[in-house]
């Protein structure tokens, strides 16, 4: 397994260009299955869960073709198997995306129960029970659901819980459901409201894009020709760069981004001493040099403060003045990261979803662990400023969702370099 080796010390200072949203692109390639003409996406970024969602939909023997500019192009017609194996499934959860629109396209799919992750138990009955409503005779069995219905019927879905990929789900599912579905409490993170901007694009009636009530029309097929559909940048990636600028005390500029969807994260920037200034797809945070302020945190759906850039936030609150308390409400297992900081000599408590974070002058570089993939970010983040040398193991949960990380960073000034395997 690859390691990354990062010497701390150097405040980051330079311009980067951020990668379209993997939350984004991963719903929106789901939802290529849904069209009976070719799509065409760009801004995708270069990332394993991209390659593992190529695979999924290749193995069902649709026909993608990737150019040098990280352009795909999807002919879903040419599908042969309506699967998704627990092979794929095991290594990204986000393969039940493909659910619904299998469902809802062609009346059958067969897709492996994704089961935990290091950062919760993370169900799917708010998915399955949605899908039942609007009519799926869905059935567990072996580990494997298995979904059948003559058409979907829409109806009026009010889900539990606020949930992203189950929004994105049920969404896919009622552009083609018979009559109209309404989701209420829907997600309405800023990757929701792309899909339902490309799913418009293919020739869906959603309406109420954006807020939590969405409204599907129904239709008999997705046909639009000639779609073209370009990914939104990735807010996660750039909240992460700006947190590495902030932790080093450096200063950095992010383009090709949209300040427009980070508002609660760059509040608790400025909260910490950030200096930022922003233009409409650019962003620059700048420190002058000082030491950040802890600062305290409640993560929740958006547009509250996201659950995603917790443990990055964690990472800056244990070199920070005073005392930050980080409340994480949405996965119940997302402090993996504080045990590895604690190594590197942060002084972090923990109790329940809460982290009680003591700012120090200084962590020490140390080998450690990543669990999943904002926490190996985090860790990336810490060993950016400790003393020393920082050996983070265990980095194919980072290659999952961060485009080329050592090479941004070190284009930021860092010390970083991949030890491969
Ligand atoms: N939940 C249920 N039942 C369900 C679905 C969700 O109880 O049927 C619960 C979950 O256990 C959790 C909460 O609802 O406690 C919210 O989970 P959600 O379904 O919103 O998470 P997700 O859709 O599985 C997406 C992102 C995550 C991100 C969360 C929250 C993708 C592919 N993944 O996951 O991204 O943390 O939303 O914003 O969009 C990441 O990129 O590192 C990542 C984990």
């Amino acid at each position: 397994m690859d390691k990354l080796i990062i010497t701390g010390g150097t405040q980051l200072s330079g311009e980067l260009r951020i990668s379209g949203a993997k939350n984004a692109a991963l719903p929106i390639m789901a939802a290529t299955l849904l069209c009976e003409q070719p799509v065409s996406i760009g801004n995708i970024p270069h990332l394993h869960d991209i390659t593992t969602t190529m695979q999924l939909l290749g193995q069902m023997g649709i026909q993608l073709t990737i150019d040098e500019k990280m352009n795909i192009e999807v002919v879903s017609s040419t599908i042969t198997k309506y699967e998704a194996p627990y092979d794929l499934v095991k290594t990204m959860r986000a393969s039940i995306l493909v659910l619904g629109p299998l469902l809802a396209r062609f009346g059958e799919a067969h897709v492996s129960l994704p089961g935990g992750c290091a950062i919760g138990t993370r169900p799917v009955d708010i998915h399955l029970d949605s899908l039942i409503k609007m009519g799926a005779d869905i059935r567990v069995e072996a580990g494997y659901i298995h979904a059948k219905t003559r058409r979907l019927q829409g109806c009026r879905l009010v889900l539990d819980k606020v949930t992203v990929t189950g929004t994105e789900n049920l969404l896919m599912a009622a552009t083609l459901a018979e009559g109209t579905t309404i989701i209420e409490n829907a997600a309405k993170e800023p990757e929701v409201s792309d899909l339902a901007h490309f799913l418009n694009e293919m020739g869906a009636k959603i309406s109420g894009i954006d807020t939590d009530i969405l409204t599907i029309e129904g239709v008999e097929k997705l046909a639009a020709k000639d779609i073209h559909y370009d990914i939104l940048p990735d807010r996660i990636e750039t909240g992460t760069y700006l947190v590495a600028a902030a932790i080093t005390r450096g200063k950095v500029k992010l383009k090709d981004t949209r300040p427009d969807i980070l508002d609660a994260v760059l509040d608790k920037l400025k909260e910490a001493g950030a200096d930022i200034t922003t233009g409409k797809d650019w962003i620059q945070l700048d420190m002058h040099g000082k030491q950040p302020k802890a600062v305290n945190i409640r993560t929740a759906p958006y547009p509250a403060f996201p659950t995603d850039m917790q443990a990055q936030f964690t990472a800056m609150n244990s070199v920070a003045e005073g005392v930050g308390i980080i409340t994480e409400t949405v996965f119940e297992n997302r402090f993996m990261h504080v045990q590895e900081m604690q190594r590197m000599g942060a002084d972090i408590q923990l109790e329940s979803n809460t982290a009680i974070c003591k700012g120090s002058e200084g962590l020490t570089g140390a080998p450690v662990m990543a669990t999943d993939l904002r926490a190996s970010a985090s860790l990336v983040l810490a060993g950016l400023v400790a003393t020393g040398d920082t050996l983070v193991d265990r980095i194919y949960h980072i290659d999952r969702g961060y485009d080329h990380i050592e090479e941004k960073l070190a284009q930021l000034g860092a010390t970083i370099r991949r030890i491969p395997k």
